[in-house]
């Protein structure tokens, strides 16, 4: 027998030793009963960010993956270390805060509870857990996060402006030990230290309220700085601070120009500090961006560069002094997500020459982003890119959808006789064909390449089935919802608009913390919507922007509850609960004073895109209930029992009220009995029990029989239908929610699919006239939560936020020969997949160590009396629960003859079959 044997401290990281036959000698060894001990956690998170440089939540929360080998494991105690050397740490001591061993099962959103943390200083920690048994694991490896600048005094800058390109030389006497910059601008900035740029973000800071709030980035900039002459410079650029509004008001300019705020804190080898800071000891040019703006594109002249005007000893005699700039008066706030990046290059599929001198690229993909230019020619010819979402027939570009937004970058040669590679640096456009005129000769495929643009957001959740319709629209689902991640969730990438519109925000938050990790990014979004919030409760439509002076329209501003109680379910997440609970309460609060009937009637967009009008005060209404009945949960989890009751009681009310106001009882239907109004009332759990029946059937009537398998619901109805039709008990509707996926005639997500959409359209139609009509809006979409909770089966279960408690419960439909879905929670790995084949299913799932979960197996129809095995094991005969087997802990059978395991931690494979 041979052991391994982990040494994972060491600092080369773990080691395996190999021990051979210590057994023989009587050596106490690993063995199969050390197996019962937990491996080190993994997957170290901070604020859900991996390693964060800078932030300022003072009590900051860790999570951690924990990993077993054995099934149905749970946490038992943890310990966490923090230090402030990793020397100390790899001491296993803590010096800011040593938990001790902590009875509890607590693995995610635990709280620092440590001495107070210092302002720009970085810790390390490690985490070690007992495992239920009691064994304890090794430490995990050393993670790190580090504070931003907590207080007004951190910071000695000043908001500069007075060109676009601003610089400064400053002179090191010794090596640089440490160093950091912290910056942000009003509009955006390209920071550069020593010819390089700093960090590889892109349209930054994030878009937020200015006034509020303003976000800065924390670099560590140690290996950039030198003993000697060095050179700090930033390019500007309008961003949504500076830009000339041409969306809602043509003429209104938020602020002059753009502006700057940097600070760089510098330790030298010979122990003094040196801080470098934006200041009037700046110097301003006019660099060669000409113009920028985020819906009209870029004009670069290379013409007008100034070569080295980043690196120290470039003479800027000509350069004017810095001014000093208005300042916005938000907060310096830490930016903790993920910064919008480059994080894809797209070599086009064809490039087409529909008129003389014209080019007209196909990306093969809509996305948000921009084209890198590659080119050679004489000095000041100018190339003009024009970004569209289609083409006419005829081939030339169509840009009817896109508004009043320019779309287009010019970049006119600097003709040194080099290959001359250019991308813009302040604007996005969102765009499969690019159109190219100008061109010195003729262009071919490589001239052009697709640069993807977006908030870098990580993957974290997969789903494929055996239908290929299902996985083309995971796919334009994917790319819909990461082309609108742009430090907001946008409405759309192209035209000139890309608001933060909060009824697109809400029905895609499900879809997308199901695809992506959104923790981090959404957490900031609801600060956004926190910093607008009015005296009176209110919100506006769209955020930060504030679209007009009214308040939010019902079915829109219930994304501050909603948004909020999404997190606690994906995340667990319970300190946004709290933190914006009075938020919340202010916001039904002003909903209460216009419903003075308990009936909220006030609507603006209602099932906005849909393709039968639905009462926009049925649907304001709806959510008026929703959003008592969802605070008066948030009451009860924040342990406000009082509260909790007051709002079930109006939350009675508004049903009552509704009822009354939309109910007919003649026909059975709400309102005018559109497919959005009985989904609404269905979802919401609104309609009498004696009359649910009849809605149903009513519901499906209208589905099968009026519109021949089709919907004609908008984005708010649509994010409801399908899982009405899927609810738990309601097995028998699940084949209507699949045709209904899978449809592929008008109007359908597969009649986009069938014209050639590789994004979500906006509107059912296939129309590319000049109203409406984007093609990249990521709203409908909301399937794609569908399609994990519904198909693959993954739910939170009730009361088990974050994962602690699962529902596994696959719907088997029709012909889908098997579904696969998995997501990675911040506790560790949910999967679901199954296989159906006559007369027999297959579910194999993986519940992370310290879960458990509920797995609904599905019977196929054709299965009589049914064994269940988990592996090779019968788990279920003759009616009963078989036990014994490791982590099965019991079973049930439902009336429709699924099989429901309660099951601890683990992989596992279960299979039914007839007896
Ligand atoms: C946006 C929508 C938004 C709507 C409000 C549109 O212009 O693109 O997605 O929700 O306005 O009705």
């Amino acid at each position: 027998m041979r052991y391994l044997m982990r040494l994972p401290n060491h600092p080369a990281g773990p080691i395996y030793l190999l021990i051979p036959f210590l057994s023989l000698f009587g050596w106490s060894v690993p063995s199969a009963r050390a197996a019962d001990a937990p491996l080190p956690p993994r997957n170290l998170r901070c604020e859900y960010l991996p390693n964060p440089l800078g932030i300022d939540v003072r009590q900051p929360r860790f999570s951690w993956v924990l990993e077993h080998t054995a099934r149905g494991e749970k946490q038992s105690a943890y310990q966490i270390l923090v230090a402030t050397r990793v020397e100390t740490l790899d001491l296993d001591k803590g010096d800011p805060w040593d938990s001790g061993k902590i009875a509890s099962d607590q693995s995610t959103q635990v709280v620092y509870a440590g001495k107070p943390l210092e302002s720009g200083r970085t810790y390390f920690w490690k985490v070690r857990t007992w495992g239920a048994q009691g064994k304890g694991s090794a430490y995990s490896r050393a993670a790190q996060f580090e504070m931003g600048l907590l207080t007004p005094h951190d910071w000695k800058a000043q908001w500069i402006a007075g060109g676009n390109q601003l610089r400064k030389e400053f002179s090191l006497a010794s090596k640089v030990t440490r160093a950091r910059a912290y910056v942000t601008a009003l509009g955006y900035y390209e920071l550069r230290l020593n010819g390089e740029k700093v960090g590889s973000s892109v349209l930054d800071p994030a878009w937020t309220t200015y006034e509020k709030r303003i976000l800065y980035s924390t670099y560590d900039v140690t290996g950039l700085l030198r003993q000697g002459p060095n050179a700090v410079g930033a390019m500007l650029g309008n961003g949504w601070a500076a830009m000339a509004w041409n969306w809602e008001n043509p003429a209104v300019l938020t602020y002059k120009s753009p502006a700057l705020y940097l600070q760089i804190d510098i330790e030298l080898e010979d122990g003094r500090q040196v801080g470098i800071q934006s200041d009037l000891s700046w110097k301003a040019a006019r660099g060669p961006i000409v113009s920028d703006s985020i819906y009209n594109g870029e004009i670069y002249n290379a013409t007008a560069e100034t070569p080295r005007w980043d690196l120290a000893g470039f003479n800027d005699s000509s350069w004017k002094p810095a001014e000093p700039a208005q300042m916005p008066g938000g907060a310096l706030s830490a930016q903790m997500m993920p910064p919008i990046r480059v994080v894809d290059t797209i070599t086009p599929v064809l490039v087409s020459n529909p008129k003389p001198g014209v080019y007209v690229y196909d990306m093969g993909q809509n996305f948000s982003g921009w084209a890198q230019l590659r080119v050679k020619g004489p000095r000041g010819t100018a190339v003009t890119l024009r970004f569209s979402e289609v083409v006419y027939d005829h081939g030339m570009i169509n840009r009817e959808n896109i508004g009043a937004a320019k779309a287009r970058d010019v970049y006119i040669l600097r003709g040194d006789g080099e290959l001359e590679v250019y991308e813009p640096h302040f604007t996005y456009h969102g765009f499969r064909y690019v159109e190219m005129t100008g061109f010195p000769g003729t262009p071919g495929l490589d001239s052009l390449r697709g640069r993807v643009v977006r908030s870098s957001v990580e993957s974290t959740g997969s789903f494929s089935a055996s239908k290929p319709i299902l996985n083309q629209i995971q796919r334009i689902i994917h790319w819909g919802q990461l082309s609108n991640l742009h430090s907001i969730p946008t409405d759309c990438d192209q035209r000139n608009e890309r608001m933060g519109w909060l009824g697109d925000a809400h029905v895609t938050a499900e879809e997308a913390m199901l695809n992506f990790d959104m923790a981090a990014f959404y957490t900031n979004f609801v600060r956004d919507m926190r910093d607008v919030q009015g005296a009176d409760g209110t919100l506006p439509d769209t955020v930060p922007h504030r679209y007009g002076s009214r308040p939010a329209d019902p079915a829109w501003g219930t994304a501050y509850p909603l948004l909020c109680w999404y997190m606690y379910e994906q995340y667990g997440d319970r300190r946004i609960l709290e933190e914006n609970y009075e938020g919340f309460k202010k916001y039904v609060e002003f909903l209460a004073t216009r419903a003075p009937d308990n009936v909220l009637r006030y609507s603006y967009y209602g099932d906005w895109v849909a393709l039968e009008y639905t009462s926009g005060e049925l649907v304001s209404d709806a959510y008026y209930y929703y959003d008592v009945e969802i605070l008066s949960k948030i009451a009860a989890v924040l342990g406000k029992s009082a509260d909790a009751q007051t709002y079930a009681q109006l939350a009675g009310h508004i049903k009552e009220g509704f009822n009354r106001a939309f109910y007919d009882a003649k026909r059975g239907v709400y309102a005018n009995g559109t497919q959005t109004a009985n989904t609404l009332a269905l979802f919401l759990d609104l309609v009498p029990q004696d009359q649910q029946g009849r809605v149903i059937d009513n519901l499906t009537y209208d589905i099968v029989y009026q519109h021949n398998t089709h919907t004609t619901a908008g984005f708010i109805g649509v994010k409801y239908l399908l899982p009405v039709l899927t609810r738990p008990g309601r097995s028998d509707l699940a084949g209507l929610a699949y045709d209904l996926a899978t449809q592929t005639t008008y109007p359908s997500w597969g009649y986009m699919i069938a014209n050639g959409a590789t994004t979500l359209w906006e509107i059912w139609q296939n129309k590319t006239g000049p109203s409406m009509n984007s093609h990249n809006h990521p709203m409908m979409g909301s399937l794609g939560a569908w399609f994990y909770q519904a198909l693959a089966g993954i739910n939170v279960a009730p009361g088990g936020a974050g994962y602690e408690h699962i529902r596994i419960e696959p719907h088997i439909v029709r012909d889908l020969n098997w579904a696969s879905g998995t997501v990675e929670t911040l506790r560790g790995t949910v999967s679901s997949s199954w296989i159906h084949s006559p007369g027999v299913v297959t579910l194999d799932v993986t519940v992370p160590v310290n879960s458990d979960a509920l797995v609904v197996v599905p019977k196929d129809e054709e299965a009589t009396e049914v064994v269940a095995r988990e592996g090779e094991r019968v788990v279920w005969e003759k009616g009963k629960f078989v036990p014994g087997v490791a982590g099965v802990r019991g079973a049930t059978q439902d009336k429709d003859g699924s099989i429901t395991f309660e099951i601890g931690s683990g992989r596992y494979s279960f299979k039914l079959t007839s007896q």
